[in-house]
């Protein structure tokens, strides 16, 4: 789908469908509404008289006017009350759109970008076209027939002032929106047609179509077993051995920022396909555990959309990729396994995977890159789906700043992370016996236990560790979302990247 500027005028703009909106409880006068209003003899104002549309949040209105304007058909979004009314309300806003578009088969939408209280014309522009660029998404490669696809999404802009912002923010939204969906298509793709190997394939795969100079500075390498043995990256093996698929270490480097300058490291969750091990997961939902690599497809498209925005950043994404299946092969319970760093674990269950190979991933980011900043990002733990559903993250970490700029960057991104404290005192949960440390903690805070785990291997490297059990897969239509990938927490992390110093 093209995302596109148009200066000029919606009544005389052609398209199959144009859109305007309307706050709540207001009355149809200025703006695109209103304009609009006026050319179709007050079809608008009438259709609110009479109670057929009242501008509620989510409602919409189609009208076929006949004439007045350049369009066959118009629509009106209701946008619910203005005093409550945010950016990324307005990205929301556009799922319902599509989703007529979707039904009419239509191929091109021409929008008015509808303003609000403190919302900047780029930032408005860049939720607009991340709107439209999340809400195109579907995933349709196993459908004989393919989804009817909107072409061109204009969006109108009056004013000829504001066309160099507003121009600016629909580039960095589609560049965002593009890269988020590279990743939900790698998140929706059946597990045995994206093993590690196949997710290595597609990191490799990372720059193209992107501009020749922003893929000029990523660059991609995969190990493979040998080198993770050399490393002696004990969690990632263990994991890895009850597969057939051997196990592969993803490292992508852009270099936004000066030579030199320091790394931001993002480590992600590459479980292609989480069985549970010989600590089976029960068949219910299993299906689902293809989404087990979301951290790591989020991380990929992260350093995608920072190249495609032009970010001056050295950013390096770290995806361990495994398989985890029961077999002779695989890892048991009570084994006790050496880690990169050092430290021994005792595996109590080999369903707590995730921590076991991000252990290794951040230090082997820690030793390699040095980062001055480092967060990762998984579906790590059932315990956080329960505690926050899928509306919000959770967050912990093990510094203040580093905490406070991702909740900055969660707030103005409109992707929600919310902190979990990692206290001293959770750290008896997942002491061992036998080893230095054991892979579960208990019933208890199992969120927590999990974020423990993995900030012993963090050391004195400011990190963040979001999981995204919760929110980077929605059973239901959701926030802008249809159901499916969300491609979490590509919006937050490239808002925190887009950050000065
Ligand atoms: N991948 C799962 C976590 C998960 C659960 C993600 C539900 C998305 C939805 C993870 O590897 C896992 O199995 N965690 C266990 C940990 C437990 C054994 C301590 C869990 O949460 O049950
Ligand atoms: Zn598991
Ligand atoms: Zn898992």
């Amino acid at each position: 789908m093209k995302i596109e500027l148009v200066v000029g005028d919606i009544l005389r703009h052609k398209a199959d469908m144009i859109v305007v909106h309307h706050f709540e409880g207001e009355k149809t006068a200025g703006g695109a509404a209103g304009g609009v209003n006026a050319a179709i003899g007050g079809a608008i104002a009438s259709a609110m008289r009479d109670g057929d549309f009242h501008g509620k949040w989510g409602e919409t209105l189609l009208l076929r006017p006949g004439k007045g304007i350049a369009s066959p058909r118009v629509l009106v979004a209701g946008l619910g009350k203005r005093a409550k009314f945010t950016a990324d309300l307005l990205r929301q806003s556009v799922l319902p759109v599509m989703r007529i578009a979707g039904k009419l088969k239509l191929k091109s939408i021409a929008s008015a970008l509808p303003g609000g209280e403190g919302i900047e014309p780029r930032t408005a522009a860049r939720f607009a076209a991340l709107g439209a660029a999340l809400s195109g998404y579907e995933y349709d490669r196993y459908k004989s027939e393919k989804a009817s696809r909107v072409e061109r999404f204009q969006w109108i802009e009056p004013r000829r002032a504001l066309a160099g912002p507003v121009k600016a923010g629909l580039d960095e939204g589609a560049a965002i929106g593009e890269a988020i969906n590279w990743g939900r298509d790698l998140v929706a793709c059946p597990p045995a047609d994206l093993r590690p190997d196949g997710l290595a394939r597609a990191a490799r795969a990372l720059p193209k179509g992107l501009r020749a100079a922003a893929a000029g500075k990523i660059r991609v390498r995969v190990y493979g077993r040998n080198e993770i043995e050399a490393w002696k990256m004990g969690g990632i093996l263990a994991v890895g051995k009850g597969s057939e698929a051997p196990p592969r270490l993803i490292v992508a480097e852009y270099r936004g920022g000066r030579p030199g300058e320091a790394w931001t490291a993002l480590i992600g969750k590459g479980v292609t396909f989480d069985t549970g091990g010989i600590s089976l997961k029960k068949w219910e939902g299993m299906e689902k555990m293809k989404y087990d690599m979301a951290g790591g497809a989020g991380m990929l498209a992260t350093i995608r959309a920072a190249a495609g925005l032009g970010i001056r950043k050295n950013v390096v994404a770290v995806v361990p990729a495994v398989e985890n299946m029961p077999s002779g092969t695989a890892f048991r319970p009570g084994d006790v396994i050496r880690m990169m760093s050092g430290k021994t674990v005792e595996v109590l269950s080999t369903d707590a995977e995730g921590r076991l190979i991000l252990a290794d991933a951040i230090a082997f980011a820690v030793k390699r890159y040095r980062p001055a900043a480092m967060v990762d990002a998984a579906t790590l733990t059932g315990a956080c789906v329960v505690a926050l559903g899928s509306v919000t993250m959770g967050m912990m970490g093990n510094d203040e700043r580093l905490l406070s700029r991702m909740r900055e960057a969660s707030a103005s991104s409109g992707e929600k992370a919310w902190e979990l404290p990692l206290h001293e005192e959770y750290f008896e949960q997942i002491k061992s016996d036998i080893g230095d440390l054991k892979n579960i903690g208990g019933p208890e805070a199992g969120t927590i236990t999990a974020g423990y785990f993995l900030k012993e291997f963090a050391g004195d490297t400011p990190w963040v560790h979001l999981d995204i059990a919760g929110v980077a897969w929605r059973e239901k239509e959701r926030m802008g979302y249809a159901p499916g990938p969300t491609g979490v927490p590509v919006r937050l992390l490239t808002q925190y990247l887009s950050r000065e110093g």
